[in-house]
């Protein structure tokens, strides 16, 4: 398979090309280092590595020459960050979106694989949530990721090319690094490995389905080799771990034990997050298979080794 990864240097798409690559399959990577790194990519020497825009016409249409399959994950991320800056969102998950998908059209792409998000849910009103839960995003992100959706599947109808949209939850796993905009167990993760205290929002009695990036690998493999699937789906573990459960195991994986404090609610959290996944398992064959205790000693490991990288 020759495939193109947009957004492979970063978390998920530097953990899918490596897979890829493992299945000898011949990899071109589209990243332009905005929120990636240049270490992910020193990791894969094998790949094609083209440092560009998904805006620019010209350089996705390099990138993607010969490609059978897309595998989308370029984007600016984040609930938080399309709050601070709706334009780059937009004009990144909107416009960058489209140039993907017109290029895509015009080599003859056979599927795109494309990264959305359970942001686009908005308030939560039912759980397990599946995909026949209202769709109302709340922010500028979930609605560029609606965007995401809805153009990958209508180029799938009007243009005859196959998309699956994969609506991602709570992702973790190595190559996953704090920042800004960081998730709560990079976050958590990178403080107690530098004895930091944790700061949790509330009571931490709030859950979140987290999904170990193995999960998100395979679902990305199995929707790429399927054959007549489109559509979109939740990509999940269908299990729910407490915030507060997950600073505790955090502090035992780190052998740190730091300071466990509360700090107020934050607006907009949702109390409990859990999907159902059960419409990927019957669309294309798709099941998790890491278990949360496991998957996160693993990611610990390997954010000890980053810190001391960083560190250094
Ligand atoms: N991590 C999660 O939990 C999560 C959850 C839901 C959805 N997603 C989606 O999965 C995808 C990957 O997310 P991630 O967590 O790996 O984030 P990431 O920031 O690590 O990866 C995004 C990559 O896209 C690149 N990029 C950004 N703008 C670009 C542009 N204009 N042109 C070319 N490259 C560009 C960045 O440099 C980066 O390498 C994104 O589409 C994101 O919205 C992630």
């Amino acid at each position: 398979m020759k495939a193109l990864v947009t957004g492979g240097a970063g978390f998920i798409g530097s953990n899918i090309s490596a897979a890829l690559l493992r299945e000898g399959a011949e990899v071109t990577i589209l990243d332009d280092l905005s929120s990636g790194y240049a270490v992910n990519l020193e990791a894969l020497p094998e790949a094609h590595f083209i440092k560009g825009d998904i805006r620019d016409p010209e350089t996705v249409a390099r990138a993607m020459s010969g490609c059978e399959v897309i595998f989308h994950l370029a984007a600016s991320v984040g609930n938080k960050r399309s709050i601070d800056y709706p334009d780059e969102d937009t004009a990144i998950n909107v416009n960058g979106t489209l140039t993907v998908l017109e290029a895509a059209r015009a080599a003859g792409v056979r599927k795109i694989v494309a990264a959305s998000s359970a942001g686009l849910y908005g308030e939560l009103k039912t759980i397990p949530i599946d995909e026949g839960h209202p769709i109302e995003p709340l922010t500028p992100y979930g609605v560029s990721k609606l965007y995401t959706e809805k153009m990958s599947l209508a180029f799938a109808h009007v243009y005859g090319l196959e998309a699956i949209c994969l609506r991602y939850y709570n992702v973790f796993g190595p190559n996953q690094r704090f920042d800004a905009y960081g998730n709560v167990i990079p976050i958590f993760a990178f403080r107690a490995l530098r004895g930091e205290p944790i700061t949790i929002f509330g009571d931490g009695m709030q859950t979140r389905d987290f999904v170990h990036v193995d999960d998100v690998v395979q679902a990305n493999l199995k929707a790429a080799k399927n054959r007549g699937t489109s559509g979109a789906f939740n990509i999940a573990s269908g299990t729910k771990m407490r915030i507060l459960d997950l600073a505790h195991a955090v502090n035992k994986y780190a052998n740190s034990l730091v300071t466990i404090q509360h700090g107020p609610e934050r607006a907009g959290d949702v109390a409990h997050s859990l999907a159902d996944i059960s419409a990927a398992l019957d669309g294309f064959g798709d099941e998790p298979m890491v278990a949360m205790e496991p998957g996160l000693a693993q990611y610990m490991a390997w954010a000890k080794d980053e810190v001391k990288r960083q560190d250094a």
